[in-house]
């Protein structure tokens, strides 16, 4: 199945920047900044006290930060029963949603991805550290993106489960191996001193928050991890010539 998404955010890899951890009530200028950087995507971590043991925000948010930005909004739902906020996000400007495969009932799924898509936006589905790719393999023909959680989902600032980072090569090879088109983004604890080996091994949307916004030059940190994921990607490139 050829994949839209992919056409949309080409080229890839790229990164996605997620908003968890910067000045929330500057939410506007911070995001009009990066648009002018050339970031492409904007990760947004809807959290609700249940699924994860924290609390973010909702689609108000979203829908005022709309009006400020036209980035690609990827909103990651860490919630219980996200069959039922779905038209609330889609309504506010979501781009893409990504649900938690933990979060519903299995014989749901291929519902919710189907209600996603008809919506004309993107579907992806995330998994917890603990969770083996395996139980994705029924959806991947018909989704756009996996998110391999490489942290406990619900805070920004965690190390990286080293142990998460074998999924992405288990995933990439499925991938190939059965001629399907997904991407894979990978979300927690990235920074720079691990994302070349991230991306080396096929991840191609790192999101990453706290290693931007824990710098006291946020923009001067994203263009430096914007520069390491072009160099590599020019470098996969020279590579498979
Ligand atoms: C964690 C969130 C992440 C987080 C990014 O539950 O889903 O998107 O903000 O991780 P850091 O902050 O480590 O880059
Ligand atoms: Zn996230």
């Amino acid at each position: 199945m050829k994949n839209n998404l992919r056409k949309i955010l080409n080229p890839l890899p790229t990164i996605a920047v997620s908003l968890l951890d910067s000045d929330l009530a500057n939410l506007a200028t911070i995001t009009r900044k990066l648009q002018k950087n050339k970031v492409k995507i904007f990760h947004l971590d809807i959290m609700d006290g249940h699924f994860v043991p924290n609390l973010t925000f909702g689609p108000p948010l979203i829908k005022s930060l709309r009006n400020h930005t036209k980035v690609f909004f990827n909103v990651h739902l860490m919630i219980e029963n996200p069959q039922n906020y779905i038209s609330d996000y889609i309504n506010a400007g979501a781009d893409l949603i990504v649900f938690h495969y933990e979060s519903v009932k299995k014989r749901i799924i291929s519902q919710i991805i189907g209600d996603i898509k008809k919506s004309k936006i993107f579907c992806g589905i995330a998994i917890k550290p603990a969770t083996p790719i395996k139980v994705l393999f029924p959806f991947l023909n018909i989704i756009d993106l996996v998110l391999i959680m490489t942290v406990e989902p619900g805070f920004g600032g965690q190390k990286i489960i080293k142990s998460c980072i074998s999924k992405i090569s288990l995933l990439k090879n499925y991938k190939e191996a059965n001629n399907l088109d997904f991407i894979i983004s990978c979300d927690g604890g990235i920074n720079e001193h691990n994302l070349k080996e991230i991306l080396d091994l096929g991840c191609e949307i790192p999101v990453m928050g706290h290693a931007i916004f824990s710098s006291s030059d946020y923009v001067k940190k994203v263009k430096i991890l914007q520069r390491l994921t072009n160099s590599l990607k020019f470098h996969k490139y020279t590579k498979n010539e």
